[in-house]
């Protein structure tokens, strides 16, 4: 009875624990008229329940760090951000159709998304360096979630500062970007932190990471747009993953999923990341 019930106490006492730890509120306020039962708030009286969104699952367990696609989300250069139009309803059943059918019209490397060789490496894209020969291995596995110092940029200085151990292959470093809510605002901003040319290179020389994540639009500070994505793209072993939603996740190791959709010929993709504490 015994050794049944106590790993079952402790993984209950672990999951509070996690579930306290990391989470700020798994409660559903649901809109008047309407109750919380398990998959979301419900109407009372019949009709069509309510859909939930969330980015917390499983009691605190499941982070998903994907912004979702709005059209108030920044879109690179632009004052507009991505604009009503990005996706649109070409069939409707309000029309005739049987059914409801949506087109979508995005640039690849739009809200969270991830970077192949030839972003930036045009014999690469020649040579069909595209996101379906992105490492799947590399896109899922354990990764290190940082917060890097707020008052610069990620320089050599701010990488050694941070002491990686070697042996982390994937870090997601949450910066300025994050406190700043910069994915929430809808014009594009220049002053984002991202990596200076000297912060990319510390990283490519001394240490073993292959998966980098960033909370903005682009790995690479503004003002070293090209040269850190040359630093980080030319061995063809480090896959940027961009944009991510790092907000009120606590620093620590997880497991990272991410996965690309699968363009053949494109340079970029959207991408779903989740990671599992
Ligand atoms: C439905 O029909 C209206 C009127 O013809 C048209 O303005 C609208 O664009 C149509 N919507 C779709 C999704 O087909
Ligand atoms: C189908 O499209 C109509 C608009 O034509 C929309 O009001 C309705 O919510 C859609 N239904 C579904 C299931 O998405
Ligand atoms: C980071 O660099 C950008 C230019 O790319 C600059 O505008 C911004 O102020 C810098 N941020 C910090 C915290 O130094």
């Amino acid at each position: 009875m015994t050794n049944v019930r106590l790993p079952l106490l402790c993984a209950a006492a672990i999951a509070i624990v996690i579930a306290s730890a990391v989470t700020p509120s798994l409660e559903l306020s649901c809109p008047s008229g309407f109750f919380a039962d398990s998959i979301g708030c419900s109407q009372e009286e019949g009709g069509v329940p309510v859909p939930v969104r969330k980015d917390v699952y499983g009691n605190g367990r499941i982070f998903d760090i994907t912004h979702t696609y709005r059209p108030d989300m920044p879109s690179w250069g632009s004052v507009e951000g991505l604009g009503p139009d990005f996706i649109k309803q070409s069939e409707s059943i309000k029309n005739g159709s049987l059914a409801n059918s949506s087109e979508m019209k995005l640039g690849v490397h739009s809200g969270t998304h991830l970077d192949a060789p030839g972003h930036f490496f045009d014999h690469y894209f020649d040579a069909g360096y595209d996101v379906t020969t992105l490492d799947l291995e590399v896109l899922n596995g354990p990764a290190l979630l940082v917060d890097v110092p707020r008052d610069s940029n990620i320089t050599a200085e701010v990488m050694k500062s941070l002491n990686i151990p070697k042996g982390v292959r994937r870090v997601l470093f949450r910066t300025l970007n994050t406190d700043r809510r910069l994915m929430w605002k809808k014009e594009f901003d220049t002053s984002y932190v991202g990596f200076m040319e000297d912060g990319a290179k510390w990283l490519v020389e001394n240490t073993d990471i292959k998966l980098v994540g960033i909370d903005y639009l682009s790995a690479a500070a503004y003002v070293h747009g090209a040269p850190s994505h040359y630093v980080f793209l030319r061995s063809r072993e480090i896959i940027l993953v961009e944009a991510l939603k790092l907000e009120d996740i606590q620093v620590g190791i997880y497991s990272l999923h991410c996965l690309p959709l699968k363009l053949l010929g494109s340079e970029g993709s959207p991408a779903r990341c989740i990671l599992i504490g």
